[in-house]
């Protein structure tokens, strides 16, 4: 096969991104505009001010991601676009964008999952080796996907309420953090001795379910039991102690499902893979586990482009590709995406 270009488009929350991605491995330019600036005002992301960005910058981040990559829009093998799951308005900016650009150069379109795009996030590190389990931590995802083969997903286990990355989020505005507040509870969990008794959602034992509301209202039960009495709990301590509990049930869980599914590799994906304490954790008992452990750098954790233009090689290579009524989809399931 001839040289694979794709340009990956992903606009499905608040980054706008546009990068090229060779052979569904190799990183030619990714290219990311965050607008957390602006959401962090409002303590989270704003659906309308999101879309409102993305336009004014969809255009200029392509033209950017295509003269970094060194490449011109001719060059291209295919366009792949976030089309799933996310805010719809913030999504439709960026399947328009994709569309407009296929069909006025009549380049193949490949719609790609929000989550695909997370976990082959890994393919950029190191080759993917099925089966493998992917552990998905993100701002609305917590997921154990079974991989069979290249491009087959089934979901062992999601949460049953509030997602990982969730639960970060609101125990950090219940500390006074500022959001995203995910990265500060880490930095302050490594500060902190995890002292604090919070409960551990396992459920039924044979469930690879999770659960983070019931540990999220411990942890704002505690902090006002606390304030009620006049005392007051470090910021440190609660978040050492909440990181332990949040990594505790993550590790068991996709340790019990290595040994019952007897994978090669496990992948860690999603804007949580971020986390210091749980990559440690993984790191440490995959090892122990004796199975192959990948992780993305922090740039390919967080939302981009060259996550989805990777997990669009697998389509491409399959020879599936989108038609011009593609339509955007704020809720999908994984599973759907296999092909
Ligand atoms: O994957 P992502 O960028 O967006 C979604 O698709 O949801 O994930 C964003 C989430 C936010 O909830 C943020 O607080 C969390 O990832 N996050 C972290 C860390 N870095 C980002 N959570 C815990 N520890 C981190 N270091
Ligand atoms: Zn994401």
């Amino acid at each position: 096969m001839r040289t694979v270009y794709i340009l990956g488009i992903e606009t499905s929350c608040d980054e706008t991104s546009a990068a090229v991605v060779k052979n569904g491995d190799t990183v030619c330019s990714n290219v990311i505009s965050s607008q957390v600036d602006i959401h962090t005002r409002y303590g989270g992301v704003v659906p309308e001010v999101a879309s409102r960005k993305h336009v004014e910058g969809v255009t200029y981040i392509v033209e950017q991601a295509l003269k970094k990559a060194r490449i011109s829009l001719e060059e291209l093998s295919a366009i792949a676009v976030t089309y799933g799951p996310g805010l719809v308005g913030s999504l439709l900016i960026g399947v328009a964008a994709a569309k407009a650009l296929s069909f006025a150069k009549g380049i193949p379109l490949i719609q790609v999952h929000h989550i695909a795009g997370h976990i082959y996030a890994n393919q950029l590190v190191s080759p993917l080796k099925f089966p493998l389990l992917a552990l998905v931590v993100s701002g609305g995802h917590t997921e154990l996907v079974y991989m069979e083969d290249d491009g087959k997903f089934q979901i062992l286990g999601q949460t049953r309420d509030d997602a990982v990355g969730e639960a970060y989020d609101k125990v950090a505005r219940a500390i006074k953090l500022p959001y995203p507040g995910g990265p500060h509870i880490d930095r302050l969990a490594q500060e902190g001795e995890p002292s604090l008794a919070l409960p551990r959602a396992w459920l039924e034992p044979d469930s690879y379910d999770f659960s983070f509301s019931g540990l999220k209202s411990a942890v704002i039960n505690t902090l006002h039991n606390a304030n009620q009495r006049g005392e007051d709990v470090p910021r440190e301590v609660m978040a050492a102690s909440f990181q332990q509990a949040v990594v505790e049930v993550l590790v068991e869980k996709t340790a019990r499902a290595v040994r019952q599914y007897q994978v090669k590799q496990v992948v860690l994906a999603g804007g949580v893979a971020a986390n210091k304490g749980l990559r440690q954790a993984l790191t440490d008992r995959m090892k122990k586990e004796k199975v192959e452990f990948l992780v993305p750098p922090l740039s390919l954790c967080t939302d981009n482009a060259a996550m989805i233009a990777a997990a669009a090689f697998t389509k491409y290579k399959k020879g599936k590709f989108a038609s011009l009524d593609l339509n955007a989809r704020p809720v999908i399931s994984l599973e759907e995406e296999s092909v």
